[in-house]
């Protein structure tokens, strides 16, 4: 069977953490897919700066160059299937995708979420504002979420989760960093398990196989 060629799609001035975690876990062996290309739709990406040193494809795609979010899509659509990619890693892309992008990669969108999906996602909710809500809800735990993404923000189904703990003395920037580092582990064994062909998509349930014996 083919490796699996993933892609990787960022956004806003990203500092491309997950994106690099994919390639550590690739470069120790650990991913069982290549990555191929990272695209941004900010030139400033931090995560273009890291798919360059370690000699990805790099490509900056400006939203502005593009009359509605569906065009950019399509081009974005576009661009990863001439590439042959099979996943399609969200690693803090803020947009809005639309049904252009997600029809043509069924269930082969995956994003990368800073809490316990359906908790404290949908609009407005990314980045630093996600772990500034969870400390100001009192909430006792929130994790991390990797979930196939579908036509509603935050929404699709969930591949994995990893419950982190909010200490009594936490802030945003102390949760933040915990979560972070949970997020790297947990992006690359989704990304490992789905290039194995062992997330079962069945509605909104992600069915996990076991390892071929
Ligand atoms: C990550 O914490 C990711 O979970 C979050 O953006 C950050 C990107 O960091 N994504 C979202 O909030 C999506 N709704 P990174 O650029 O260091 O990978």
């Amino acid at each position: 069977m083919a490796r699996l060629r993933v892609g990787v799609l960022v956004s806003g001035k990203g500092r491309g953490t997950n994106l690099q975690a994919l390639i550590d876990a690739r470069e120790r062996g650990e991913l069982g897919a290549d990555l191929v290309l990272v695209v941004s739709t900010s030139a400033e990406a931090g995560a273009l700066e890291r798919a360059r040193k370690h000699s990805l494809e790099a490509l900056f795609v400006d939203p502005k160059q593009f009359a509605t979010a569906e065009e950019l899509d399509l081009a974005l659509a576009q661009t990863m299937e001439q590439r042959q990619v099979g996943l399609i890693c969200l690693a803090g892309y803020m947009r809005m995708l639309t049904a252009t992008l997600i029809r043509r990669f069924p269930n082969r969108i995956m994003n990368i979420h800073p809490a316990l999906l359906p908790a404290f996602g949908g609009k407005g909710m990314y980045g630093h504002h996600v772990h500034e809500a969870v400390i100001a809800s009192g909430a006792k735990y929130t994790g991390v979420t990797v979930h196939f993404a579908d036509e509603e923000y935050d929404h699709g189904p969930i591949a994995l989760q990893k419950v982190v703990e909010v200490l009594p003395d936490d802030d945003a920037d102390s949760l933040a960093a915990r979560v972070l580092r949970e997020e790297h582990k947990l992006y690359a064994r989704a990304v490992h398990l789905f290039a194995e062909g062992r997330l079962q998509v069945e509605d909104r349930r992600v069915r996990i196989l076991p390892s071929a014996p």
